[in-house]
């Protein structure tokens, strides 16, 4: 055992190394570019230099002329596309005429004999815009603002907004308040491996490697854009190197690709730029908000009042919501919230790592550090005395909560009781010292999963489901779900996924795929197990008997979970490419992974330079099958919560609507040298009502919370409470 390999504690399984891991690091493991095709031919995409306008003139003759292209493809010449349903990043058809919607829109597509023709013949490409002046951020002349409410009836995923009582009544009585104003910016997922994509057509049958976080998405919407049989499309993406919401939605690239592969005959692969990737995919949209709190003057909560503004784009209505994390975090007897979506000529945001808590959270967990400040109370305390067990807005009770556990296995991990609680009162020679706290949080959500597992008589397994490997290390936990179920020896289990050609498994998205894939692999198991006359995993010699007995060699038996809420028949839709997310409304509970999450900051007294030298967080999330990976998804959690408290934020050129850093030289992130000790403390907690697997998920997890711990933190250093992300030295100074 080690920091990265914690010795288990109650229900949890063993942190073996991840199955797949050797051949990771010695690039063994195909990633979806990697694959090889003859005669591949490459393609570049031409994107529009204007934010808003229209296209007057294409004039291709120099791009034509670079020797190796094959062909061009612009809205002017580009074959047929049907509209598509469903997860696509955008409801705009690509390619779909000369209107430029945002900055970076697809608005060719060139197809060579090499990398370097494609790019140089874009290049060449001469496009003549006639130019508007886009509205690109908030308060720009020309956005559009709307009730996230009203534009969300009806569809999939409407968004209520919470409430409860009077909430403004009781602020206005409340004995202690505070009001304050907090902003998020822009964000890119910027995942190391790029939006790749390789089709290429065997007949009428059509195979495209790319990155996907739904398999059976992907192939469902392409099929619908180019009019053809979903059997006759076979996605493959066994490894994504990082998606975090950005391959979970289908881009326009994967149908030209598609479509260019069968009008040049031969198969093309793309690689899109670093670049490129802020624009053809999607982002993490920013946010304002305006939270009200107000107290008895023993620091009881009478109210919450949090809205929310989220700024989207023209074209689709795609916003990530409202406050319900929020809403549920606390005892608050009283709620209010209004959410909006703030329209400009920028392309759509998209789901990124705990879309609407990441934002929200920040909000609100500053906002319980100013109100705990207000009544000189600490604000563990302030947390615990405002504990709940039941989300007072629905009043369904918590399945499992083990928040205020999880402050106190910090805390004392930590040293939090060593604080000083006056801001600017530590000081270690230049650098004044700050300690801050907040709650991370993340809903339990499942997707519907259909997994086949095989028992072989000698023992060994194999487990079969479309689930997705965005680095998370699914393989690994998938196999050791069967061999826990099947009774069998860890690394005993071979397991396969990210092909369509497998029964459907989840999105790879809203930490679900523990949790879903553990509970088709259970019932899957639970039925080998049944057929072989037991109802518990056998010892080998029993296992062997039984198979004799049967004079069977190995048994297939598949295992469907419905999630909660859903339908048996919904799952046929899961084939179809809808992804069936248990739907909060129709759990019986309200259901959330906690943690808990202390850092120290160091900020310069003179340069205001702001360093995070030691975190420590400590989460809980129902059965954690393996303490390894569970521990790694958290802390890469962390560490990215300090990117969003100290580093991220993609900048825009507010006249050309245009983003200023696409790249990793300057869009910034962490490197080593900006993280220090990062601690990960796993809480046991045993939860047998969210799913059969009793998994919570935590791959969203880890990263709520930390920005405000860390601005609480540059808080209690400096006295300066920062409520603009990312904290910037000019905003100390
Ligand atoms: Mo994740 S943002 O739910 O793909």
């Amino acid at each position: 055992m080690s920091a990265a390999a914690p010795a288990p504690g109650p229900n949890m399984g063993q942190p073996i190394p991840r199955v797949d891991a050797v051949a990771k690091v010695t690039g063994q493991a195909r990633y979806a570019s990697d694959v090889p095709h003859a005669r591949a031919a490459y393609a570049f995409m031409l994107l529009s230099t204007v934010g808003r306008g229209r296209i007057v003139a294409i004039d291709d003759t120099a791009a034509r002329a670079v020797p190796g292209v094959l062909d061009i493809m612009t809205h002017a010449n580009r074959p047929s596309v049907q509209s598509m349903q469903g997860m696509q990043i955008t409801s705009v058809v690509p390619l779909d005429g000369s209107e430029i919607h945002h900055d970076g829109q697809i608005i060719g597509f060139v197809t060579a004999t090499t990398y370097e023709a494609a790019r140089e013949a874009a290049y060449r490409m001469v496009v003549r815009y006639d130019r508007q002046q886009p509205s690109a951020v908030f308060d720009a002349p020309g956005v559009d603002q709307q009730l996230t409410a009203e534009i969300t009836k009806g569809t999939p995923m409407p968004k209520e907004d919470p409430k409860l009582a009077d909430a403004d009544a009781e602020l206005a009585r409340s004995a202690v308040s505070m009001d304050a104003h907090y902003a998020t910016p822009t964000q890119h997922h910027n995942a190391i491996e790029l939006f790749t994509t390789t089709a290429s057509w065997n007949g009428d049958e059509l195979t495209i490697d790319g990155p996907s976080q739904f398999v059976f998405g992907l192939r469902a919407g392409v099929a619908q854009q180019l009019g053809i049989d979903p059997a006759k499309v076979h996605i493959r993406s066994e490894y994504l190197g990082g998606a975090f919401g950005g391959k979970g939605s289908i881009t326009h690239r994967t149908v030209l690709t598609a479509l260019a592969a069968k009008r040049i005959g031969r198969p093309v692969k793309l690689v899109s730029t670093r670049d490129q990737g802020f624009t053809i995919s999607g982002n993490r949209a920013e946010t304002r908000h305006h939270v009200r709190i107000g107290t008895t003057q023993d620091g009881r909560i009478t109210a919450l009042h949090h809205d929310i503004w989220e700024l989207g784009s023209r074209t689709d209505s795609y916003c990530n919501g409202g406050v319900d994390a929020a809403a549920a975090m606390y005892a608050f007897p009283a709620v209010q919230s209004t959410a909006h979506l703030v329209r400009a000529d920028r392309n759509t945001p998209t789901f990124m790592r705990s879309p609407p808590e990441v934002p929200v959270m920040f909000a609100l967990e500053s906002a319980m550090d100013e109100m705990a400040e207000k009544l000189s109370m600490d604000p563990v305390e302030f947390r615990r005395l405002n504990d709940t067990d039941k989300d007072w807005v629905t009043g369904k009770p918590y399945s499992s909560r083990s928040l205020m556990k999880c402050y106190d296995e910090a805390a004392s991990a930590f040293g939090w009781s060593r604080s000083d609680a006056k801001p600017g009162s530590m000081r270690r020679g230049d650098w004044l010292v700050g300690y801050g706290c907040a709650t991370a949080c993340y809903p339990t959500q499942m997707g519907s999963c259909i997994a086949r597992v095989t028992l072989m008589e000698d023992g060994h397994a194999r487990g079969d489901t479309a689930a997705h490997d965005v680095g998370q290390g699914v393989k690994t936990v998938i196999g050791q779900h069967a061999a826990h179920y099947l009774g069998l020896p860890e690394g005993s289990v071979e397991v396969h996924i990210g092909d369509s050609t497998l029964p459907p498994g989840p999105l790879a998205g809203g930490s679900i795929s523990t949790a879903s894939t553990g509970s088709a692999i259970k019932l899957a198991s639970e039925k080998i197990l049944a057929r072989l006359g037991n109802s518990v995993a056998t010892t080998p010699e029993e296992r062997r008997a039984a198979f004799a007995r049967l004079g069977v060699r190995e048994i297939t038996e598949v295992g469907e979970y419905v999630a909660e809420g859903n339908k048996p028949e919904q799952l046929a839709g899961l084939y179809k490419g809808f992804p069936a997310f248990s739907a909060a409304k129709a759990q019986a509970h309200t259901q959330f992974a906690f943690g808990a999450e202390f850092v120290e900051v160091h900020v310069h007294a003179r340069t205001r330079e702001v360093r995070v030298p030691r975190m420590v967080g400590a989460f809980a999330a129902g059965r954690i099958v393996n303490p390894r990976t569970a521990h790694s998804q958290l802390m890469g959690g962390m560490i990215w919560g300090v990117s969003s408290a100290l580093h991220e934020s993609t900048e825009i050129d507010p006249r050309r609507a245009a983003y200023m850093n696409s790249n990793l030289g300057e869009y910034l992130i962490p490197v080593n040298a900006d993280i220090g000790e990062v601690d990960i403390i796993l809480v046991p907690e045993v939860d047998n009502k969210v799913n059969p697997a009793g998994v919570k998920g935590l791959g969203e997890l880890g990263n709520v919370g930390t920005a405000a711990a860390v601005a609480n933190a540059v808080y209690h250093a400096t006295g300066k409470r920062i409520r603009d992300l990312p904290i910037r030295i000019e905003q100390l100074i």
